[in-house]
Order: structure tokens, then sequence, then C-alpha cells
């Protein structure tokens, strides 16, 4: 007896259709399973034979041949326990209704309970997109599925309850959106800029930085704030477009971090890895492969704080895809992308001590440990940061000045407003936003008039600015410009654009 029922594959981000098939023939008892299986799958056959017995039914005594196909598509995950099994089911004539024009994902305990997977959200847009009717999920997977509109969710508490289903016996409740109305609410950041006192450039800094999506970089002596104020970054991000919170959610369900609790990611993401952090959990990878650190950031923030600390080799590791918004991993099986369009935050101390540079203290660090420590920092990735400011100490009367200052929520709207206007400069191109330009758009849109051309000219000179200073000063500029709301980079802009690179200048090319 032959049986086929229809699931869906994930690898990397893409999604293929699989089907399963399962024949059962007159012979010795055996169950292979065939079409590329990794480890998980060949555990899947212990599982379902387990399930299947302990959810009433039987597991026959014959031959029992397993097919994923397409074969020379390799499946990871363990998904496919609930589809053998309905198939396996199927087969032996425990049930005669076939689910048709719907997918069958889940992973199954050895009582038959359906467990979570992860990757879901990808899975079910792929079934919509395929035309099927419904999808039947795990019940922790339920809320993460119903973000997709126009297919039929179901969610399966078990192996049995299903049979009952699809056998007409007891139906299945559909789930919807409206069953989970907290997974969906916007959890706002609890941080807030008004509790920094001073610190009016690095403040400004980090509202340009969330403005054009530029990659900045903090340099203070310890206490000065840089973790307080990036802390507080989440707090004036731009608005999330619902195209990238799909995204975002995307990559959050295929890296398994979803519930019903939270199911969509609406706010952008602020990932705050441990310099400890290895390089596949940075970048990505393993033995069943995840999206690390740089890609649960896309469309947020990934703030590194004591850049120096993080190894080397992550640090070049990260240049390429800050680079290109894409992190290609490369497999046996393939290679695969995910997407990484991320704004990179970091912060460190000027040198060992920490002191170097410092008003009133004295750096204690001898010979060449202060360059030694700036070289740490990896000049390729330095080079993709456009912004760079110090973070001074602020002094007494500042802290204990009891006036509010300004709140995220005033920042918040100039930075959607500046947001807005390179909506519309790029609609219809792949560049989300201006640091993101390309040569090309930098020169069609940083057009200077004399007045700005000359300040620029003499910041070069009296800065000693390298040439690849040129582009970052223009890019910021245009940022400036838009949350002045000026359609013309003004030279007002370009004196406030030049002050950040001042300090790439001082430590480490002076
Ligand atoms: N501008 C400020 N306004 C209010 N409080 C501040 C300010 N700067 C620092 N503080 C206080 O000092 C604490 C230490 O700041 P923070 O940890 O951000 O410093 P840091 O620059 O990250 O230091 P380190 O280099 O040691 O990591 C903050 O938690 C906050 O309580
Ligand atoms: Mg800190
Ligand atoms: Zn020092």
């Amino acid at each position: 007896m032959f049986a086929q029922v229809n699931s869906i594959g994930l690898f990397g981000m893409s999604t293929y259709p699989v089907s399963v098939e399962v024949s059962v023939d007159r012979g010795l008892p055996r169950c292979d399973i065939v079409g590329l299986p990794d480890m998980a799958v060949s555990e899947s056959r212990e599982r379902v034979r387990a399930a299947i017995k302990n959810s009433g039914f039987f597991f026959p005594a014959s031959r029992v041949t397993i097919n994923l196909s397409p074969a020379d598509k390799r499946k990871e995950g363990s998904m496919y326990d609930l589809p053998i099994s309905v198939a396996l089911l199927l087969a032996t004539g425990q049930l005669r209704q076939n689910p048709g024009n719907c997918a069958l994902i889940g992973e199954l305990s050895l009582n038959g309970e359906v467990r979570r997977v992860a990757g879901i959200l990808p899975m079910v847009i792929h079934a919509k997109e395929q035309g099927m009717d419904a999808v039947f999920v795990p019940m922790e997977n339920a809320a993460e599925s119903c973000v997709v509109d126009g297919i039929d969710i179901y969610p399966v508490p078990d192996c049995k309850t299903l049979v009952d289903h699809l056998s007409g016996y007891r139906p299945l409740q559909k789930a919807s959106r409206e069953m989970f109305p907290m997974a969906q609410r916007q959890i706002g950041p609890a941080l807030d800029f008004s509790d920094v006192k001073g610190q009016f450039m690095p403040k400004r800094a980090l509202e340009i930085a969330a403005a054009g999506g530029h990659n900045v970089l903090m340099v203070g002596p310890p206490g000065s704030g840089k973790s307080m104020l990036a802390k507080r970054l989440p707090s004036i991000l731009p608005d999330m477009t619902e195209e990238e919170s799909m995204e975002t959610t995307k990559i959050y369900s295929i890296a398994g971090l979803l519930s019903n609790e939270q199911s969509l990611i609406t706010r952008r993401p602020f990932r705050a890895p441990h310099h400890t952090i290895s390089a596949v959990g940075l970048s990505g990878g393993g033995r069943v492969p995840k999206p690390g650190e740089l890609s649960l950031a896309h469309n947020g923030v990934l703030f590194l704080d004591e850049l120096p600390e993080f190894p080397r080799i992550s640090m070049e590791a990260m240049r390429q895809p800050i680079e290109d918004g894409v992190i290609t991993i490369t497999r046996v099986s393939g290679s695969l992308t995910y997407p990484c369009e991320t704004m990179l935050v970091c912060a460190m101390n000027p040198c060992p001590c920490g002191y170097y540079g410092h008003p009133t203290r004295k750096c204690t660090c001898r010979g060449d440990a202060v360059s030694k420590y700036l070289s740490r920092v990896s000049g390729p990735l330095l080079d993709r940061i456009d912004l760079h400011v110090e973070v001074a100490p602020v002094d007494f009367e500042k802290l204990s000045d009891n006036s509010m200052s300004e709140s995220s929520e005033t920042i918040r709207a100039r930075v959607n407003a500046a947001r807005e206007i390179q909506r519309r400069r790029f609609a219809g191109t792949a560049t989300s936003c201006n640091a993101k330009m390309t040569p090309a758009q930098t020169r069609a849109f940083c057009a200077l008039d004399d007045a700005s051309k000359a300040l620029l000219e003499r910041s070069f000179v009296v800065l000693g600015l390298s040439a690849r200073a040129y582009d970052k000063i223009l890019r910021i500029a245009r940022t400036i410009a838009d949350l002045d709301g000026s359609e013309h980079i003004q030279s007002a802009h370009m004196a406030e654009a030049v002050q950040y690179r001042a300090l790439d200048q001082k430590l480490w090319h002076g």
C-alpha cells in the first residue's frame, strides 16, 4: 500500500515543496527512510514508531519505505515526523482521508504529541504561495503561523487528534490572529534618552545614525555613558515597515525564537552579543543551520560593546556581511544566505587604562600600549563606520542638573521624518537609506554648493582627512540635511558632518 502527503522544506531562507511518500510492502519487518536524510530524519523513524504505537495505532510488521522527495535536497530538522506518521497511517489503512492539498509540519514526541519546530513562518508563506488550502502546525507554532493571512492554519496538539480531524470524527479548530492578541503587540523600549544628561554630541550622533542607518563608533573613558547611550538607541529607531517586519520575523522563526507570546517582530531588533561569542554565534551556521547575531539584528542594530575585546577573526568575518547586507554560509550541501541589513554600533575605551585624552585624569598606559590597543580594531571594519564620536565624561554640574533632556519620542519623530524623505528618494531602488548609497547615488544626491565644497576642502587640510573619508562625510551630510528637511546640503550641514571624522583622524591616522 502506498500513500503520499505534502510537507515543506527549508534551506537558509528558501523553501521548497517536499513530498512524503510511504510504501508498505510484504517482506521482513524493516523501515527505511530515503531521500538524503540527515541525522534528525533518521531519528525521526524511531520517534514515529513510538508515537504511532502510543497514540493507539499499530506500526506495520512488514517492509516500510519512506521517501522524502526531492531526493537531491538535503532535509534538515525534525519537522517531517508528522507528515511521515500521517502517510504511514494512510498506507496501512488506519486512516482513510488524505489531507489533500494541505501541508503537514511538526516534530513528534514519543507519546504522539506534536512539538514545535523552527522556521514555520517561511514554510507557511510557501504553502500559501503554492495555493495550498491549509497547513497543520504544532500548537506552539500557532501564533507564528497566523501571521500569514489567506491560508487556513490548524494547530495540532497530537497525532490522535489529527487523525480524528481528518477522518471527520472531531474537527480541529482553525487558528486566527485574533486568538493571540498579545503575540503581535508592540513591546516598547523601556529606556529613554531623557535619562542621559548632557552628551549633546553623542546623542546627536546617534540621532543621525538612526536617521540615515549609519554605523557608529563611540569612544570614551569608563563610566562616560557609552553603554547607557547605546541601550537607548532602540527608542529612537525609525518605525519598521511591514515588509521589514516580516523579513525580520522570518529570521526569528528560523532561529526558533518566536512563541505564542511573541510571534511578530514589529520593533527593530537590538542585539548586543558579548565579545566571547563564537564565530558561528555571530555569523550563523551549525549542523542544522541557524541565523547568527548579525542576522538576528536584520533591520535593526548590532551593538558591539568593548569592541577591541572581540577576536580579530570575528571582526574580519563581519566586514563583508555588513557591507553586502547578506551573509553566506557554505556547507557541504550547498551554500545558504541569511540577510543582515544591520546598523552597527560599537563602543570602546580609547586605551587599555581608559583615560587617554581625558580632560582631568592621566593615562597610565606605557609605551606603545595605546596604539597597540587601537590596532586591535580591524581597519577594514573601521572603514565601514561612517560616524565616530567622542563620549567625554559629563561633569558634576550637568549630572546634578535636574532639568529634563529631550525625550526619545521627540527625537524619534525627527528620525521618522528623515526616513520618509529617504524612502521617497530611493523608491524603486535597492537602497534603503543614506548609509547604503552606492557611489553613483552618493554623487547624484550629495551635490555640494561652492560654500560646502570649500569647507570640505579646508577640513581635509586642517584635519588631515584621508580620501576614504570623503564619501562618508557626504553621506552623513546628506542625513543631516534630511533631518533639517533641506533638499540641498548646506555648509552648516557639512560643518557638522566633518566633526564625525575628527576622532578617527586623532586616534588612528594622527
Ligand atoms: N550623561 C549621563 N547622564 C546620566 N547618567 C550618566 C551619564 N553618564 C554616565 N552616567 C551614569 O554612569 C553609569 C555608567 O555609564 P556606562 O556604563 O554607560 O559607561 P560606559 O561609558 O559604558 O563605561 P565603560 O567604558 O566602563 O563600559 C550609567 O549607568 C549612569 O548611571
Ligand atoms: Mg560600557
Ligand atoms: Zn591609557
